[in-house]
């Protein structure tokens, strides 16, 4: 039921089923328990971002659907559904501005890592200078809560902390600068400890960091979120790789897409895009672990999945797988004109080794078991030299609420 999260007060938060104490993207847990952590894989996610244009072209699809957007006052309203290193959400913002100059925008996005908040928040002095009228909120909250901002339990709403932090100045340098000085605060907001059940890491304190520019206080009275007054009514929500593709449809659904579909206001759209495989990045991995099968749910069964999630709600709802042609987004590694010639650079090889094993989330012991024997270089660089170069396919689909 959308009007669950879209009263303006009451209780919001979707039923406790939605977070059963993990969480679904940031440590990326699957029901079976694999010994999978994304905070282990933290050197790997930082060098593929910078060594493929993935980001940059979610971004650039994403930034496609805002001409599609019915905004109402008073805000443009966005949510990037882990934000990860920023990147997605910082080109997202340029585009939004592009689009629609004079609107407030208001844009949350959840990211428990505090090493990728204090990335994020290096790359937002420029859009407070360019877009004044911006409230921008950043929460360590699951799924089901950082839509609304509101834990699902009275005992963690209790205890959650709203710091509204009113940025001073004009310049882009002086942004910059209040917001490394939020560093002692993101510390000790930012904590997680390992979750009894799972071992996966929690959240010590459910934390929204509300920033906004003093002068524009007035202005955005009524963009500004109140404790009090939890509402989930996006025209936007950028889905952009939030899980662990090897999990079940149904886990990925629950505590995931449906949460996150409820929280679209009336013509608002989610943009789910995920990892699908079929190009040189799996060859790398199939010629190292043949038949290897890292992504075995396709936006076919996950929107059926949601179907069935949505209930009798679902009329609300279109749910797009779109066609082949139009969902496909390929990204690739960026390399040098002739680089890939006879013999191939160790640095360009090993960005190469690892954009295929992070894509494919294959686990660390297996990797260093592969790395031990030995032949992973050989393989990448014969990938490398048949096909001109590295890409990958990532698929896409929408959500729209009527
Ligand atoms: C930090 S979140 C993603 C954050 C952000 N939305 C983004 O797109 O960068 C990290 C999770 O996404 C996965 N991930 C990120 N990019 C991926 C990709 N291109 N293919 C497969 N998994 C990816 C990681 O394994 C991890 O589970």
């Amino acid at each position: 039921m959308t009007s669950a999260v879209t009263q303006p007060t009451g209780n919001v938060n979707p039923p406790a089923a939605a977070d059963a104490g993990t969480e679904p993207g940031d440590e990326s847990p699957d029901e079976s328990g694999r010994p999978f952590r994304f905070y282990d894989n933290r050197q790997k996610y930082l060098t593929f971002v910078t060594t493929c244009d993935e980001k940059w072209r979610v971004a650039e699809r994403a930034s496609r659907e805002l001409v599609r957007l019915r905004p109402q006052p008073p805000a443009l309203r966005v949510f990037d559904a882990g934000i990860g290193d920023g990147t997605v959400l910082a080109h997202l913002m340029r585009a939004m501005h592009r689009e629609y100059p004079t609107l407030p925008f208001y844009v949350v996005g959840k990211e428990i890592s505090l090493e990728d908040v204090r990335l994020t928040l290096e790359k937002l002095p420029d859009r407070f200078v360019e877009h004044p009228q911006l409230v921008v909120v950043i929460t360590n909250m699951h799924y089901a809560e950082a839509p609304v901002l509101n834990p699902n339990t009275a005992a963690k709403q209790e205890k959650m902390v709203m710091e509204t932090v009113a940025l001073s100045g004009t310049s882009s340098h002086s942004f910059g600068e209040q917001l490394r000085d939020l560093d002692d605060f993101l510390a000790e907001h930012w904590r997680v400890a390992p979750s009894e059940k799972t071992g996966n890491p929690l959240y010590v304190t459910p934390t929204a960091l509300v920033l906004h520019r003093e002068d524009q206080r007035f202005a955005l009275d009524a963009v500004l979120p109140r404790k009090d007054e939890p509402k989930a009514d996006y025209d936007l929500v950028v889905a952009s790789q939030p899980w662990r593709s090897r999990s079940s449809a149904d886990f990925k659904v629950k505590r995931i897409l449906d949460p996150l579909s409820r929280s679209l206001r009336s013509h608002g759209l989610l943009l789910g895009i995920q990892s699908v495989g079929d190009d040189p990045g799996m060859e790398i991995i199939q010629g190292i672990w043949p038949g290897e099968q890292p992504f075995p749910v396709n936006r076919h069964d996950l929107l059926k999945e949601l179907h069935s999630s949505l209930g009798d709600d679902v009329r609300n709802f279109d749910l797009m797988a779109l066609p082949a042609d139009e969902a496909c987004l390929r990204y690739s590694m960026h390399t040098l004109p002739n680089e890939i010639g006879s013999s191939i650079g160790t640095s360009t090889l090993f960005a190469a080794w690892n954009a295929a094993i992070y894509v494919a989330q294959i686990e660390d012991e297996r990797v260093e078991r592969a790395v031990q024997e030995g032949s992973y270089f050989d393989v990448t660089a014969k990938v490398l030299q048949d096909n001109g170069g590295l890409w990958f396919n990532d698929e896409t689909f929408v959500v729209r609420k009527h």
